[in-house]
């Protein structure tokens, strides 16, 4: 088979690394792609919502499966664009079709999925400007801490969750009637606040079947003990400690199986990964929200525990055959550390020498943010690579990880150095 892989991240280079090791994969493409997938495979410079210039892409090189990395792609409807033009169609495209990407492209769509569904998730109501009175008198009904979402895509930046009575109807105010958010603050869910412990539950669906990837828990804040600015993730590990035999079961039955029902019965057309964010309230999960994608970095940590041809996998989600695959996880723990650059997730400088990669041997460097530029690893983003390790226990990889971050530097280089703390 020939595939294309969508997006340039640490996730599409654990993607590529775990298809390239498949013997059912021909040629493998990335696009755009970054310095580590281009060492395992073909970069194509073609921007992942570019669809006509992703489809030239398809047909010279004969594609026959796209996995899409992302959420942006599908909630602007890559699926869709395949389906409707008969030069493509026939293309096994990974990752669900417009309507079923709303679940994150609309945190209301989702909350509404969620309650249909009865799926244990926060209270909640909706407000738009015209209703923003409205709001300010729900935001007294509740006690602190407030949370308030932009519905719209926002960057991983439209959660806003504050202490203060005055300064949660400021915000709601300056989302609403400000635009603080742009188009993505047309409306804003609040939602009552659930205390307890984040873990994300992955499932994969062809439409009808789904298996249950490993947990695995990601660290958002910048700095250590949990603090600061969010960003996209600065750590990961699988499996989660505390997601217990019991615990999963009740993923499964409560949050799982209705999802999956849910999306049948709504007529959600998804091929695709599930990414369900939960938060252990008690002994109970939760759901936070839907990303319609793996997570990043989860992926650096799910990834390397699946044992399976991931081509055999991801044929099977294409061809709706899922219940074939027995889905074999590698008992080791798996974690990573995000090499982040300084400054970052507010402004940071780019183009920066990375050096040492090639030394690392107990561990495996995905590269997210960089690029090679005369022959070199550069910098070119804020995450730039996630350091990957397997272990016996969590903390016998978290060490892992941390030697081989030693032979790794370039200028202004951070990290988080306490991940898998609240373990
Ligand atoms: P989201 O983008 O919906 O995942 O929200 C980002 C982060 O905000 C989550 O990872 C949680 O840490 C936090 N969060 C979101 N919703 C809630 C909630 N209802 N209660 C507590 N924390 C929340
Ligand atoms: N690491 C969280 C995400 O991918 O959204």
């Amino acid at each position: 088979m020939n595939i294309l892989i969508l997006g340039s991240g640490g996730r599409e280079h654990t993607f590529a690394w775990k298809i390239a090791q498949s013997p059912k994969c021909e040629k493998l493409f990335v696009a755009p792609g970054n310095s580590g997938t281009a060492e395992i495979a073909t970069n194509v410079n073609v921007g992942v919502t570019d669809f006509p210039a992703i489809k030239i892409i398809v047909l010279e090189n004969k594609i026959d499966l796209v996995v899409v990395g992302p959420e942006d792609p599908l909630v602007n409807g890559i699926h869709d664009y395949f389906l409707n033009d008969s030069e493509i169609k026939h293309v096994l495209v990974i990752g669900p079709q417009k309507a079923a990407a709303e679940l994150e492209g609309s945190k209301e769509f989702a909350k509404e999925f969620l309650y249909r569904h009865n799926i244990p998730t926060a209270a909640y109501a909706s407000f738009t400007k015209e209703t923003v009175e409205k709001g300010y008198t729900f935001l007294e009904t509740l006690s602190p801490p407030y949370v308030l979402k932009a519905d719209g895509l926002a960057a991983g930046k439209g959660v806003v969750i504050l202490k203060d009575l005055e300064e949660a109807k400021a915000e709601l105010k300056s989302m609403l009637v400000d635009a603080k958010f742009g188009m993505a603050s047309n409306k804003v869910v609040i939602e009552e606040f659930l205390d307890g412990i984040e873990l994300s539950c992955f499932v994969l669906t062809d439409g009808e079947h789904y298996k249950i990837l490993p947990t695995a828990k990601d660290y958002k804040r910048i700095g250590e003990g949990d603090t600061g600015l969010n960003t996209g993730g600065m750590g990961a590990v699988s499996p989660v400690p505390f997601a217990t035999e019991e615990f999963l079961s009740k993923i499964e039955e409560r949050i799982v199986k209705p999802t999956i029902s849910g999306l049948k019965k709504d007529k959600l057309p998804y091929v695709g990964f599930v990414f369900i964010g939960l938060i252990k309230v008690g002994d109970e999960p939760k759901v936070i929200e839907y990303n319609v994608r793996m997570g990043d970095p989860e992926t650096e940590v799910v990834l390397p525990r699946l044992k399976n041809d991931f081509v055999d996998i991801l044929e099977a989600m294409g061809k709706g055959a899922l219940n074939t695959i027995d889905i074999e996880i590698d008992s080791r723990a798996a974690t990573t550390i995000m090499l982040v650059s300084g400054g970052y997730p507010e402004t940071y400088e780019k183009g920066k020498l990375i050096t040492g990669v090639a030394s690392i041997t107990d561990s495996i460097a995905f590269h997210a943010g960089a690029q090679i530029k005369d022959g070199e690893i550069i910098t070119s983003g804020g995450r730039v690579m996630a350091i990957t390790s397997y272990g016996n226990t969590y903390q016998e990889a978290i060490k892992k990880s941390y030697q081989s971050i030693d032979k790794l530097h370039f200028d202004k280089m951070n990290y988080r150095k306490d991940i898998g703390f609240d373990l």
